[in-house]
């Protein structure tokens, strides 16, 4: 376990380096992380490779008993190497083409692209192979889909189309292109679905398509750099900065290829200052691959390019770093070292400012740090478990951002609504893919999936027969894989497993419906009704009022050793908490019912003993009342009570 910074040195003169290494490593900052945006200075013009700057950086590095993580360059293609292919820039879904000076201006599916990735990864792992300061490689930086819309890529896109559809015949029939004389007769004459005057109107199968091609583009780009460190470099580790909730491309299968996921984390700029969704996106980045990860940057000060964004408050930065650590990561890169004096991101404030000296948010980090290499050795191994699942699947974000059907209906959205509850009620989630044995959780949550195949529903039946919890959520179960509606009733395939049908439904816009449960408390229902006949299924909740009144809207249904819950809508807080503590209570997943509001509650499991951190994400102090058998490893605990400051943390340790 480490604490890292991304370092620049390339912004700063050589004569520097040795005072920020130095006040780095008094500050117990054990790792940088250089080079991800190096290219023009890496490779000034083409095939002149200029590594010595690099080399002694890392000799000095080493020399500090600092590790390195090297990125490949591959975000910021040099300025030689589009004055000679322009054709390298992406275009725009308007068909705007990028120009040079920002960055992400490639077209991932240009070959010359490929060709100059592959060389500049390949001449790196060369040099810096078997380097005793490079411990691994991060791939390029917050990779997305490829958001490409140039000839190129068209071209690419039908043949990605002829391999998958085998014959125009079978495109047309799956895409219903009969639907406004859209049927093709030769496959140069299916566009890309770029804007129009009209607005985005294209066929939503062909635009489910186009994400899933440019997603495949993002990985197999990836995929090459992975085979070439890899060979070069096979004792390095290779991962990859995710950004938490993005959702344009599939990051399963982009983690597929790497030994572990780090991510991004910036829960305050000046664009969204919504603290809680961070511990959302912890839950959802060690879901990827089932196991612990890094944070690659972590918001150390003001975020801001060109306006300044909210400090974070004294104390929040260590908070954020310790929630990261209680959600599994095993290594936090603070972002970045110095705040710099040139380029875009002059405001993003960095662990010193501009003037390089040491000030409140070096002494934060220091502690942090000097915190974090004082529990390494007891939280090393350790892992986090949790009894709760949360399904998630990239295809169901596309479904609905190319269709949201009604606000709100969003796939984090929905997850977040049973998130907040959840930790609120001191129950740890984790959010994870369907094709993995859920038999371990007591409880899973399938937000609306608005894409559902027969194979899907199948294993969601037999978790349920097998004993398992069940929750569905409205929208499930109404497209095909191809985007298409099915033409059965709702919820399609899990019909029998849930005991009901939908009978009609309604969105809500900005308006609420009363629901009473079935024992007599009435909570608000939003975003979304549907009107449901059941079939065999207990009534929890009916509709008091609109269109729906007295009709069920929460139903129950055994199924083998197990039960399926429906919601057919949407609430606040107090519905989920109140359904959700009868479900838990009967599927025997324990709550802790007097946690504090605004207190997060995380466990980590060692080998022999389990570790529980809390953490203060508010300003003012607060009680939390602590179970027997907890020994205090920091924090003010007197035995029955953690009193935690504004931002406060504490770790404790179970008696084993
Ligand atoms: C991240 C990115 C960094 C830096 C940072 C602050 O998204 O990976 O390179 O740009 O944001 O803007």
């Amino acid at each position: 376990m480490k604490t890292g910074v991304a370092y620049y040195p390339e912004h700063w003169d050589e004569w520097r380096w040795e005072t920020d290494l130095q006040l780095m490593s008094k500050a117990g900052i054990g790792l940088v992380r250089l080079a991800e945006f190096a290219w023009s200075k890496l490779e000034p013009e083409e095939g002149r490779f200029e590594f010595e700057w690099l080399d002694r950086i890392l000799a000095l590095s080493h020399r500090f008993g600092i590790d390195v993580l090297l990125g490949t360059p591959t975000a910021t293609p040099p300025a030689w190497l589009h004055a000679k292919h322009p054709d390298l820039y992406t275009v725009d879904e308007w068909g705007h083409t990028l120009g040079f000076g920002t960055r992400f201006q490639r077209c991932l599916n240009h070959p010359v692209m490929r060709e100059h990735s592959r060389r500049i990864t390949e001449a790196m792992a060369r040099h810096f192979a078997g380097n005793p300061a490079v411990i691994g490689w991060q791939t390029d930086n917050e990779f997305t889909q490829n958001t490409c819309y140039c000839d190129g890529c068209a071209k690419a896109f039908q043949e990605w189309l002829k391999r998958k559809f085998g014959s125009l015949d079978a495109l047309n029939s799956r895409w219903g292109t009969a639907f406004w004389s859209q049927t093709y007769t030769a496959w140069h004459q299916i566009p890309l679905p770029k804007q129009a005057k009209c607005g985005n109107a294209h066929n939503p199968s062909l635009l489910l398509e186009f994400r899933r091609f440019q997603s495949q583009a993002t990985v197999e780009f990836q995929r090459e750099q992975v085979r070439i460190l890899r060979k070069h470099c096979p004792n390095n580790f290779i991962t990859h900065n995710f950004m938490g909730l993005h959702n344009s491309m599939d990051y399963y299968d982009l983690a597929e290829d790497l030994d572990f996921v780090s991510w991004d984390n910036y829960p305050i700029t000046q664009w969204d200052q919504d603290t809680s969704k961070a511990s959302l996106a912890h839950d959802v980045m060690r879901g990827i691959k089932g196991r612990n990860f890094w944070v690659m940057e972590e918001q150390c000060g003001h975020g801001g390019w060109t306006v300044v964004g909210p400090r974070p408050k004294p104390g929040q930065v260590r908070a954020w770093a310790w929630q990261a650590v209680a959600s599994g990561a095993n290594t936090i890169v603070f972002f970045r070292w110095r705040s710099c004096l040139h380029g875009t991101e002059q405001f993003w404030h960095g662990v010193v400012g501009h003037d390089g000296i040491p000030r409140r948010r070096y002494r934060e980090v220091a502690q942090f740090a000097g915190e974090l290499a004082a529990m390494a050795e007891k939280l090393d191994e350790s892992v986090v478990r949790n009894e709760v699942a949360i399904l998630d699947d990239y295809e169901q974000h596309y479904a609905f951002q190319i269709q949201p059907q009604a606000e709100g209906l969003g796939v984090w959205e929905q997850v977040r609504r049973f998130h907040v509850s959840l930790r609120a009620m001191g129950v740890g989630v984790d959010v994870v893919p369907l094709d993995i044995n859920l038999d371990r959780y007591r409880v899973v949550i399938l937000p609306g999936w608005p894409i559902m195949t027969e194979e899907a529903a199948i294993r969601l039946r037999a978790y349920v027969a097998n004993g398992g919890t069940l929750i569905v959520n409205p929208r499930t179960g109404l497209k095909n894989a191809d985007n298409v509606c099915h033409e059965d009733v709702l919820p399609v395939f899990l019909g029998e497993l849930l005991g009901v049908s939908v009978d009609d439904y309604d969105a809500l816009a900005d308006s609420c419906v009363p629901v009473i449960s079935q024992n007599g408390e009435v909570f608000n229902a939003s975003v979304w009704t549907d009107a449901l006949l059941v079939d065999g299924a207990e009534i929890l909740a009916r509709y008091q009022d609109r269109c729906f009144s007295g009709e069920p809207a929460v139903t129950k249904n055994r199924h083998g050793r197990g039960v399926a819950y429906y919601f057919g809508t949407c609430g606040e807080t107090p519905f989920y908490k109140s359904f959700l503590t009868e479900i838990l209570a009967e599927a025997k997943v324990p709550m802790k019912q007097d946690l504090p509001e605004g207190v997060g509650m995380y466990w980590r499991e060692g080998k022999n003993q389990r570790f529980l951190f809390l953490i203060n994400e508010q300003s003012a102090p607060v009680d939390v009342p602590i179970d027997a058998g907890m020994t205090p490893l920091f924090g003010e605990v007197d035995g029955k009570t953690a009193t935690l400051p504004a931002h406060g943390v504490a770790l404790l340790a179970e008696n084993g």
